[in-house]
């Protein structure tokens, strides 16, 4: 069919033709947001799931609803290796110069750019024309101590007194949320309790990988009073089928059954694989109707698309000692695996291979559900391992009871 009217939108936060399966946390969300901007206290939404679930989807409808309720909006993504400072500081710096700009006269808004310019005096962050374009003084005894919890705490204070003052609401949306060193999220996420507990109209919506749930540590109980988890996951078979077929029906085309049954059984209900196989299939029908033959099609092609872009991306920021180790982990199958069990394949202890997990967390490949426990963040990767990498030869086991963790 014409690709020109390929429906289908495949790709890192790309919004999809139809967002399927979702309306009830979107409602929840539009609740939060509405009784937030009224004063009133409510749990923020975390999104949390593998790669490809549509998280970032779901943070940037947050973002447009937020923008129609006249939020003052920032939508940010942590990087590998950076601070919670070198994240926000740029998004609070745009706040507060908008906050200002909006009403020039606001003793709480100068204020809280005074602030920040404490904050940024007590962080290391690569911001050399923040401070010039400022132009204010530190305001003294506020976000200045270098500790970083306690003046976060007065820094995010000081924007929600300024946007309590302003009359604008503020949404800070923060995707990756699992990059950040997990003592800066547990700052951050005790400061924002703080600013809770004030009844401040300063909101946090977050997305990240599985691995949060832990991450979230020792702020957890914060964490449960803030925020309420939500397992964003794969969709069930009737709403994979909508996803696909919605969009064709409404640019006058049509699926048959066969074929939406064989992109369920590849894609298994993930909406990344799903926006793929639409796409592919779309392209390759040659007359108005996708059938069997075509999604098969679909399937080659994607696979072999996956394979080069998706995820070979991913295999090709490991090192070979990390690969071993997800090949192996690719070898038990589908799902959660005792890290245990891994380590056998492999004839090492769990214990040898610490550091090897530890950096394949670290660069969210893989992830912990539970203690012993380890899977892949990306579904469908453990074929994609088989397919590309020949298991090595298999070595012997290591002693037995070495492999308890
Ligand atoms: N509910 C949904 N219905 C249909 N397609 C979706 C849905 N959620 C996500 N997608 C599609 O899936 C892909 C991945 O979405 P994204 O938000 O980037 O996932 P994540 O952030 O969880 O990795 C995108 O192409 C998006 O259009
Ligand atoms: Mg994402």
């Amino acid at each position: 069919m014409d690709p020109n009217a390929n429906p289908f939108n495949p790709g890192a936060g790309t919004p999809p033709p139809e967002l399927v399966g979702r309306d009830p946390i979107l409602q929840q969300a539009d609740t939060v947001l509405e009784r937030i901007k009224r004063g009133r206290s409510e749990r923020s939404l975390l999104f949390v799931g593998l790669r490809g679930v549509g998280k970032t989807v779901l943070l940037r409808e947050v973002r447009r609803c937020a923008l129609d309720k006249v939020y003052l909006v920032e939508m940010i993504e942590a990087q590998e290796e950076q601070t919670i400072a070198q994240l926000l500081v740029p998004a609070l710096r745009r706040l507060l110069l908008d906050l200002d700009g909006a009403k020039k006269t606001l003793t709480s808004v100068k204020r809280g750019l005074r602030v920040l310019r404490s904050f940024l005096g007590t962080v290391k962050v690569k911001a050399g024309e923040v401070e010039v374009t400022l132009g204010v003084d530190p305001e003294a005894g506020r976000a200045d101590s270098g500790d970083l919890e306690s003046d976060l705490k007065d820094m995010l204070i000081a924007l929600g007194e300024a946007a309590r003052d302003a009359e604008r609401p503020i949404a800070l949306l923060i995707d990756e949320l699992q990059y950040l060193p997990k003592r800066d999220l547990a700052a951050l996420i005790r400061s924002l309790h703080a600013v809770a507990q004030e009844g401040l109209p300063l909101v946090l919506f977050g997305a990240g990988l599985p691995q949060l749930f832990s991450q979230v540590g020792e702020a957890k109980s914060y964490a449960e009073r803030l925020f309420r988890f939500f397992e964003i996951d794969r969709l069930s078979h009737a709403d994979s089928n909508e996803v696909v077929r919605g969009p064709v029906k409404e640019e006058g085309a049509s699926v048959t059954e066969d074929a939406l049954e064989e992109i369920y059984k590849q894609t298994k209900g993930y909406p990344y694989f799903l926006q793929e196989w639409g796409y592919r299939a779309w392209n390759l029908a040659p007359e108005n109707s996708i059938d069997v033959e075509v999604a098969r099609e679909a399937t080659r092609l994607s696979l072999r698309e996956l394979d080069h872009q998706f995820f070979r991306v991913r295999f090709d920021r490991v090192t070979p000692g990390e690969r071993e180790y997800m090949r192996a982990l690719a070898e038990l199958g589908e799902g959660v695996h005792r890290s245990g069990e891994v380590a056998d394949l492999i004839g090492k202890t769990t214990n040898q291979l610490g550091p090897v997990r530890d950096a394949l967390i670290r660069k969210g490949m893989v992830y912990s559900p539970a203690h012993g426990d380890i899977a892949f963040t990306v579904p469908l990767f453990d074929q994609f391992m088989k397919r590309t990498m020949p298991m090595p030869t298999k070595s012997k086991r290591p002693r037995r009871g070495a492999t308890t963790d």
